[in-house]
C-alpha cells in the first residue's frame, strides 16, 4: 500500500498527543529536527500539555484537551501518538481519518483487532502510519543484526530478560505485566535481527512465589518463525539477582556459527568448524553531543524521509503489526495452554 507524500516546501507540521513521560522525550526531537516544526500539544489532561510546553519555553504553543480541535485548527502533517496503549487506537484512527499521518509509540494497540482496523484506516486514508520501536536503532543492536546476518540460515535464536523492577506502578495493574508491557521490545528485536516472521507460539506466563507483582510477571515462550527458526524468550520482572540489560541477553545459532550479545555492548561471534564469520562493532553516534532518549531521533528521521519520499520506515504499520501479533498470540497461548498459530 502506498501513502501520500508531503511535497510542500516547508518543515513538516507535527502535533504531539500525550504529555506524559515519553511525550516529554519526543518534544525536543521535533524541535531539533531541521525538517519538522512542533505546532501543538494535546493531552486529555490539558494542564499537563501546558506545563510540559512551558518547561521547554514554548509558552505560545497551542495546547488542547481536544485532538480534533487541534487537528482542525493547526492542520498538521503528522501527529506523534504518545498516549497510553488503551488510547492508541482512538487517537491514531481519528488522525488518519482527517488525513494526518501518524508516528506512534509502541505498542501499536492493545488487541490485534484494533491494530488491523488501524492499518485499514491508514490504507483508506493513504497516509503513513508507523510505530517507533526505538530499540531497532540501538547501535549495538544494529551491530548484532549485522553479525547475525553473517551466520547463514538461522536455527535458534534465544533471548533472556531479567530485571528486578519495582518502580512501574501501572505494571502492578496488569494480568501479565511482562508480556503486556515489555515483551514487544524483545519480540520486535527478534524479528529485526533474524529477518524472520512468526508462525506459531507456545507460551507460559506465571508468577514465581517470591515476586512482588500481583500478576504473572514471568514468562517463557517458544516461537516457530519462518524458515524453521525457533526463537525462545524467557524473562521476569522479579529477577532475584543477576539482572540482564534492558534489551536482554541474546544468542543466535546459524549454519556458519554463533553470535552472542549482552544487549548493550558489541556482539561477539564464533565460527563453526571450517567457516569464518565476522562480528561487527557499534558505529559512531549519528547525533553526537546531544542528551536524548534512545532511538527517537533516528525513528523521526526515517519517518520524515518516508513522508517526503514514499519510502516506508522500519516501523511501517504493515510490518509492525507482526510484532504485536507475537504479543497477542503469546497471551492467547498463556491463557489457553495451547500452541497458537499466528495469522496477521
Ligand atoms: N519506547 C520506549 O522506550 C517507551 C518508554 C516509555 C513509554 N513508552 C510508551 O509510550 C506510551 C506512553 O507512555 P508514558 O510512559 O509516556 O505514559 P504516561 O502515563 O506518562 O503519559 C501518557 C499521557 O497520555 C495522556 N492521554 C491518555 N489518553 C489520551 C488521549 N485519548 N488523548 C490525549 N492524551 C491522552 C495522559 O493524560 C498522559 O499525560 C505507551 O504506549 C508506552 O508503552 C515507550
Amino acid at each position: 500500500m502506498t501513502f501520500t507524500i508531503v511535497e510542500a516546501d516547508r518543515p513538516l507540521r507535527g502535533v504531539l498527543v500525550g504529555a506524559g513521560f515519553i511525550g516529554g522525550q519526543w518534544a525536543p526531537e521535533l524541535l531539533a529536527h531541521p525538517g519538522t516544526e512542533l505546532v501543538g500539544w494535546v493531552d486529555v489532561a490539558e494542564d499537563r500539555a501546558r506545563t510540559a510546553a512551558a518547561e521547554l519555553g514554548l509558552d505560545g504553543l497551542p495546547v488542547s484537551a481536544s485532538l480534533t480541535a487541534l487537528l482542525d485548527g493547526e492542520e498538521p502533517d503528522f501527529i506523534v501518538n504518545c498516549t497510553v496503549p488503551q488510547a492508541h487506537h482512538e487517537v491514531t484512527v481519528t488522525a488518519l481519518r482527517r488525513g494526518v499521518s501518524v508516528l506512534s509509540e509502541k505498542p501499536m494497540a492493545v488487541t490485534l483487532e484494533e491494530a488491523r482496523s488501524m492499518v485499514a484506516a491508514a490504507d483508506e486514508a493513504r497516509r503513513l502510519f508507523a510505530v517507533n520501536q526505538n530499540r531497532r536503532y540501538m547501535r549495538s543492536l544494529v551491530a548484532f543484526r549485522r553479525t547475525v546476518a553473517e551466520l547463514g540460515p538461522l536455527g535458534l535464536l534465544t533471548s533472556e530478560f531479567f530485571m528486578p523492577y519495582r518502580e512501574g506502578r501501572f505494571l502492578h495493574t496488569l494480568e501479565h505485566p511482562l508480556l503486556q508491557d515489555m515483551a514487544i521490545h524483545l519480540f520486535d528485536a527478534a524479528r529485526a535481527v533474524s529477518g524472520a516472521d512468526p508462525v506459531s507460539v507456545y507460551c507460559e506466563s506465571f508468577r514465581p512465589g517470591w515476586t512482588w507483582y500481583p500478576g504473572a510477571c514471568s514468562a517463557t515462550a517458544i516461537f516457530e518463525m519462518t524458515g524453521g527458526l525457533r526463537y525462545t524468550f524467557t524473562g521476569s520482572w522479579s529477577a532475584p539477582g543477576h539482572p540482564t540489560s534492558w534489551t536482554g541477553t541474546w544468542r543466535a545459532a546459524g549454519t556458519l556459527g554463533t553470535a552472542c550479545w549482552d544487549g548493550a555492548g558489541d556482539p561477539t561471534a564464533e565460527a563453526a568448524k571450517g567457516h569464518v564469520v565476522r562480528s561487527y562493532k557499534q558505529e559512531a553516534d549519528p547525533f553526537p553531543g546531544r542528551r536524548r532518549y534512545t532511538g527517537l531521533a533516528e525513528g523521526l528521521e526515517e519517518f520524515v524521509t518516508g513522508l517526503r519520499t514514499g519510502r516506508p520506515p522500519q516501523g511501517d504499520c504493515h510490518d509492525n503489526i507482526r510484532s504485536l501479533a507475537m504479543v497477542t498470540a503469546a497471551l492467547e497461548s498463556a491463557r489457553s495452554g495451547t500452541r497458537v498459530p499466528i495469522a496477521i
